[in-house]
């Protein structure tokens, strides 16, 4: 994303963001994290991390990358630098905000693949008169790439390397010419196909097709308030966790997408517009398909059973199967439905975790466009291999904790510091509320200075004896180990990176005073 790159349309940006946000996040995991955390018993702190964390969060990070875009810097290592130049330590803090977008593209892209797999699955009826064992061992055979029998050889490279060509061509394309197009056409579809299933899912009646609950059933399930385990750590974390991922935010991608902003247009209103727009999706739309369908068919006890093992079961090794119960050609309606959504959700987010290390090459190194983003490509080819090739081993799981969990709140707690308390609250105002289309509750002042800041400190203390418990785990096998290694080395070389872009600027800003 070059300098001159700047987005189409007002509208083109809000669903570009929307897009960012609205993911996998919203269909895969919300609904396993709210299964898996007592139903009505997550909503609540789900909805309070939203309002304390989650809101302030996307106000303060869009303020942060229009600031930064104003002085032609569209990733976090020198939007930081730029909000406290006299301390060295933001733009290695910065790092995180490329950090975890390849990080976590590596093994989003190979789940992105997976949908792009079975929406061709779904059409080409291969779930059909399976049993559903037969369409949970289909999962098992698909990733376990050696022995895979599902379809092509190597299948699940073979979808990989599709879906990382498409989101490296996209991103050659340019932000109104790539990014937003794909948002244009990504989200309105990903919300039409939704609410086709969410009808289905919600209408469906017990005793049809072989369902032996309503539909509705999942939705008491998850609505029906439960006070009892409020006072659980372990469901807040899970709701923290989520608000973080489900909205990108502490990523490092919000800011590089708002870099692109004019420095007058608003930000406080396209903020919300995206940020509710993504709630819409994951508790109306994202509630509204796996749970009913999958307690309709299952039970509220087998359901909760299913989630212990993982979250990614009910998804791919369960709905295609009860997708069948419906008959072949509505079966492949609704499979073609949930896997196409779950590709647009996918992809719309995919390619904005390439865009930071885009802007840094371009920013920093003067880069073109193209051969940057072709080298995200190849980087998430590197990165991603290990998570294809080993995902039983954990690799995947290892990414996905390191990156896109813990990544998340420590990038988070150092950025809210350094908006609300070094930056300043006074000017941190000023930034959200610049240009702003809609009045921005004063409340909210007060919320990013003390709130929010606690509130993140809150979960990453809570968060840390896992973290410990993770780190000194023995017996883990050595992929593990290399994952966490690679991780460390490419933290390390961004970082290498970040200090060499930091001389060149000091150079050169010598050399136009001499
Ligand atoms: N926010 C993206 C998701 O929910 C990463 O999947």
């Amino acid at each position: 994303m070059s300098q001159t790159d700047s987005w189409g349309s007002r509208v083109g940006l809000i669903l570009a963001m929307a897009g960012n946000a609205v993911g996998l996040g919203n269909f895969l995991r919300f609904p396993v994290q709210a299964i898996q955390n007592g139903g009505g018993a997550f909503i609540i702190p789900y909805l309070v991390c939203f309002l304390l964390m989650g809101i302030p969060l996307l106000w303060v990070e869009w303020a942060m990358g229009r600031f930064g875009g104003r002085k032609g810097n569209h990733s976090t290592p020198f939007i930081l630098h730029e909000m406290d130049p006299k301390r060295a330590l933001w733009k290695y803090i910065g790092v995180f905000g490329i950090f975890t977008n390849i990080a976590v593209a590596a093994y989003y892209c190979y789940l992105e693949s997976w949908t792009l797999s079975y929406v061709w699955h779904s059409i080409a009826g291969s779930f059909n008169g399976q049993s559903a064992e037969q369409v949970a061992a289909f999962f098992g055979d698909y990733i376990n790439i050696n022995t895979s029998t599902t379809g092509i050889p190597f299948e699940p490279i073979v979808f990989w390397l599709i879906c990382l060509f498409l989101n490296t061509w996209i991103l050659a394309q340019g932000l109104s010419g790539g990014v937003e197009k794909v948002a244009k056409i990504g989200m309105p579809l990903l919300i039409i196909f939704g609410i086709v299933l969410a009808v289905m899912g919600v209408t469906l009646k017990a005793g049809h097709h072989g369902a032996v609950n309503d539909g509705t059933m999942g939705l008491n399930f998850l609505w029906t308030p439960d006070y009892s385990s409020i006072w659980s750590a372990k469901v807040w974390l899970a709701a923290a966790g989520q608000i973080f991922f489900t909205l990108s935010v502490g990523m490092g991608s919000i800011q590089c997408y708002a870099s692109y902003v004019k420095k007058k247009d608003d930000i406080a209103l396209n903020a919300m517009s995206a940020g509710w727009m993504n709630e819409f999706v994951e508790v109306v739309l994202g509630a509204s398909i796996i749970i009913p369908i999958s307690i309709g068919y299952l039970g509220i006890e087998k359901v909760v059973e299913l989630t212990q093992t993982g979250g990614l079961g009910l998804g791919f090794k369960t709905l295609p199967y009860l997708f069948t119960q419906w008959g072949p050609t509505l079966g492949m309606i609704a499979g073609v439905c949930w896997f196409g959504l779950l590709f647009f959700a996918g992809i719309t987010s995919s390619l904005a975790m390439g865009t930071p290390v885009m802007g840094f090459l371009e920013n920093e190194f003067g880069w073109k466009r193209k051969p940057a983003a072709w080298f995200f490509g190849i980087i998430v080819l590197v990165l991603g291999l290990p998570t294809v090739l080993y995902f039983n081993e954990g690799v995947f799981d290892e990414y996905d904790y390191w990156a896109g969990t813990v990544g998340l709140v420590v990038f988070a707690l150092a950025e809210i510091i350094l908006f609300a308390w070094v930056f300043g609250m006074d000017k941190g105002w000023k930034e959200i509320t610049t240009g702003a289309d809609i009045q921005v509750p004063l409340a909210y002042r007060f919320i990013i200075k003390f709130v929010t800041p606690l509130f993140i400190g809150g979960v990453f203390f809570a968060s840390l004896p896992g973290i410990w418990e993770k780190i000194t785990a023995t017996g883990l096998p050595w992929q593990v180990h290399g994952a966490r290694a690679l991780l460390l080395l490419m933290f390390l070389t961004i970082s290498w990176f970040v200090r060499v872009a930091y001389l060149k600027r000091l150079a050169k800003l010598k050399h136009s005073k001499a």
